[in-house]
């Protein structure tokens, strides 16, 4: 689409490396980045703040809508508190994947997502970016790494922050999420045709960002 602000899309399963990817791409180009699932995480901690049930859809909804969040400087804020932590917590990604299977919330969240995309450019990171918030996105991206890989470094992050958790609790709980967001009816984790593949299983970061960068300059128009 000439003309709009142009977007990149990351799509790709949790602990994959794609937020990494993703802001340090951002970063590079001197866009803007919009991490999704930060926005589900928040909406989730709304409701289980409201004590909302978690099927209550229309509930759910009403909460993603009427939240008060904000971005600041890597910190994320709800109703004027830093939650940064919490929204990490495991129970809240647990939660996550839930409150995200629906679509009253998915449809809540489509607005505040889109209004991320500001000049000179936006990378967005999830699992629809490409498919649902941008179609019209300059270049998607689905990125991956072996399950192993991403357990090892979901681990290693678990690890740093001092909590501990046995590995084989860390693969399973990647493996649920997997199939709950892959196996969702509305806007699920999944390889598009038109979005490119990158296994980052055996790549550093470094390798990664200059993948997409390399496939950023060839598809943009000169
Ligand atoms: O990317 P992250 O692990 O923070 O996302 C947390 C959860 O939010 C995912 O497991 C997924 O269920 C949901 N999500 C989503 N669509 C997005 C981003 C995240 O459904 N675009």
């Amino acid at each position: 689409m000439s003309g709009a602000v142009p977007v990149i899309a990351i799509d790709g399963p949790s602990a994959s490396g794609k937020g990494t990817v993703a802001a340090r791409v951002a970063r590079a180009l001197g866009f803007r980045y919009l991490d999704s699932g930060a926005l589900y995480r928040l909406a989730t901690l709304e409701a289980m703040r409201r004590r909302l049930p978690l099927t209550d859809a229309e509930a759910l909804a009403r909460a993603a809508r009427e939240m008060e969040i904000a971005f600041r400087d890597g910190s994320l804020w709800l109703d004027g508190e830093d939650v940064t932590e919490a929204v990490r917590s495991e129970e809240v990604s647990a939660a996550t994947s839930r409150v995200a299977a629906s679509a009253a919330v998915r449809e809540a969240l489509l607005g505040r997502q889109r209004q991320f995309r500001e000049a000179p450019g936006l990378v967005a990171d999830g699992r629809d970016m490409g498919s649902v918030v941008f179609p019209d996105a300059a270049l998607k991206v689905f990125l991956t790494a072996e399950v192993p890989v991403r357990a090892e470094r979901r681990h290693k992050q678990l690890m740093e922050k001092g909590m501990y958790a046995k590995m084989s609790d860390v693969v399973e709980d990647l493996r649920q999420r997997d199939t709950r967001d892959s196996t969702r009816p509305v806007a699920p984790l999944k390889h598009y045709p038109d979005a490119l593949f990158l296994d980052t299983s055996a790549l550093s970061i470094d390798q990664a960002v200059g993948q997409v960068l390399a496939w950023y300059r060839e598809s943009a128009p000169r």
